[in-house]
Formats: structure tokens, sequence, C-alpha cells
């Protein structure tokens, strides 16, 4: 279980329980947050699951691997140094109190 924040670009701040086995990207979606569309369904392939870390939320994330390395340079708001695919972002206790940025577009 990890308590997660979702920021949206107009303002909304949603925090939820999210429980494992799930993704970042999982809680989003079955607590209705907007800006998070998956449209691959959480296989790292479209991107419009992209979330912006907040890097002072002191959450260890584990390592990006190339594949979702390689969809981020494809997805419809900028790349960040804090980007990463939600979808490869799976919940445990070590993900309590992280925060995420949804950017103003997905596709
Ligand atoms: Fe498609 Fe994450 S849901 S890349």
């Amino acid at each position: 279980m990890a308590k997660i924040t979702y920021r949206h670009p107009r303002g909304t701040v949603t925090v939820v329980d999210v429980p494992a086995p799930n993704t970042v990207m999982r809680g989003a979606k079955l607590n209705d947050i907007d800006g998070i569309e998956a449209q691959c369904g959480g296989s790292a392939q479209c991107g419009t699951c992209h979330v912006y870390v907040d890097e002072d939320c002191g959450v260890v994330l584990p390592e990006m691997h190339e594949v979702e390395d390689d969809v981020l340079y494809g997805t419809a708001s900028p790349r960040r140094a804090n980007s990463r695919l939600s979808c490869q972002l799976p919940v445990s206790d070590a993900l309590d109190g992280l925060v995420v940025d949804l950017p103003q577009a997905q596709s």
C-alpha cells in the first residue's frame, strides 16, 4: 500500500491509497483520476501514462529500463529529467508518499 498524490496541471490534487499489486498508472485509473490515458494498458508502448515525479517527495523509484527510456522520447508533453511512465512504477510500501505531476497532454 502506498499513499500517492496526483497533481493535475489545472491545480486539482488527489491523494489516494493504492494497494499492491498495482502500478502508479493503475492507481490513477482505479480512482478515476483524469490525465492518465494508458492506451496500451500498461505494456510500455504508448507513452500516455507519462508523469513528472516530484523529486522532493523523498521516494526512491526503481531504475528505468531501456524500453521505458525509449518510449519517453515520444510523449505528447515534453520529456524532463523527472519523467517516468507510471505503468512502469509498481506500487509497494517503498512508494509511500510519492507525488507525481500529470502533464498537460498525453496524446
Ligand atoms: Fe502505455 Fe504506460 S500505459 S506506456
